[in-house]
């Protein structure tokens, strides 16, 4: 425990000279530089989502995926608007190139995600169509999607996001066409397109107890109840360190999941601050970045740690947050942040 907290220490400083520029955050590498995959308890997964087009053309992003992450997550190759551009075409080629990508490069893929209100194509939600037209798409689009990696994706983030925040069902396309069963019924589907693969349910700003946690423990509960596939909660945590939930708040949360015999993965980790950054911003980051991952170390259900986006450049905050932004653990020129040296101080093995 003394280790932990010198070395915190030490990371804390190093933190705030690298963060008033004295001294660059890469001063923590040592030559023999392991990546994260390498230093995480080996019960346990560390992963990234993935720009296909940064993945494909650029040669450093892709080594450092290899060489740092044990899973890939697609962030758009597998959502709807980019699998069917118009009602007649479907479009894998981005999906295709990450599962080979995975394979070809020892990675695990999560399958992110088959139901979702957003990017959805303008072709499906401006035709007006009969609960059994709109039916007859969803239930291809899962199968459809499920079984054509069911050799290669064994987690699926299956729906994402149908919760609001106070803890009401999300009013959207799906919930309009089909109603609140859409849910279970693509639990249903994608168990069976892959009857190996872990079944997840996926959102945001539930890590600590409130409303929408509850709601999303209610349908995880109802669910399991009646049989229907669900391994396990998706903890995105695109977290803000102003408003970071206390670790006893998300502690309490993954054990009341960890009771239902559910997994864990966290799912979307990225931490924004205001910019211009200040050190103050920057010292809270690499904070918060050491308290998720040593949580998510010390919780024996929470075997994933996935990271959204892996430099500032690809990240989808800056465009949709105005003045948020440095959210990752590389700069936007693929240079390690003094908030990796956090993250992975609190995810090293014992
Ligand atoms: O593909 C078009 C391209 O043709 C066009 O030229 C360009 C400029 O308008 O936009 C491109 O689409 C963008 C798309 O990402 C693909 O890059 C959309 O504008 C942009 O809004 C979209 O952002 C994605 C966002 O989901 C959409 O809500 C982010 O990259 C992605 O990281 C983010 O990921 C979601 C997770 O899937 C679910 N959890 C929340 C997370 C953040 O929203």
């Amino acid at each position: 425990m003394l280790t932990n907290i010198k070395n915190l220490f030490f990371l804390f400083a190093l933190s705030f000279l690298s963060a008033c520029s004295i001294l660059p955050s890469t001063h923590l590498e040592n030559k023999s530089h392991k990546g994260l995959k390498d230093i995480i308890s080996p019960d346990k997964v560390i992963g990234i989502s993935v720009d296909y087009l940064e993945l494909k053309n650029n040669k450093t992003y892709s080594n450092l995926v290899k060489n740092e992450f044990s899973s890939i997550t697609p962030e758009n190759a597998m959502k709807f608007e980019t699998l069917h551009p118009t009602d007649t075409i479907s479009d894998f080629r981005q999906a295709d190139y990450l599962v080979s990508f995975a394979k070809n490069n020892n990675l695990t893929l999560r399958g992110h995600t088959p139901i979702w209100h957003r990017q959805l194509p303008l072709w499906l939600k401006s035709k007006q169509r009969t609960k059994d037209q709109t039916r007859a798409i969803f239930d291809k689009h899962v199968v459809e999607l499920i079984s054509r990696y069911k050799n290669s994706i064994f987690t699926w983030d299956v729906v994402n996001e149908a919760i609001n925040s106070d803890g009401s069902f999300r009013t959207s396309y799906w919930l309009n066409s089909l109603g609140k069963d859409y849910i279970k019924d693509a639990f249903i589907l994608a168990h069976y397109a892959n009857p190996k693969a872990k079944l997840f349910y996926n959102d945001y700003d539930i890590s600590k107890p409130g409303p929408k946690f509850d709601a999303v423990y209610k349908l995880a509960k109802n669910l399991l109840k009646i049989k229907i596939p669900i391994h396990g909660i998706g903890f995105q945590m695109h977290l803000r360190p102003e408003f970071m939930p206390k670790e006893s708040e998300i502690r309490e949360v993954f054990n009341k999941i960890s009771e239902l015999g559910l997994e864990i993965h966290i799912t979307e980790l990225d931490i924004a601050i205001p910019l211009p950054a200040s050190t103050e911003d920057i010292r809270n980051q690499n904070l918060a970045y050491e308290m998720v991952s040593r949580i998510c170390k010390s919780t024996m259900n929470c075997s994933t740690l996935n990271l959204w986006s892996l430099s500032d450049k690809t990240s989808w905050i800056p465009s949709h947050f105005k003045g948020l932004g440095q959210a990752c653990v590389y700069d936007e020129n693929l240079n390690k942040k003094s908030a990796y040296d956090f993250l992975s101080s609190g995810l090293i093995k014992e």
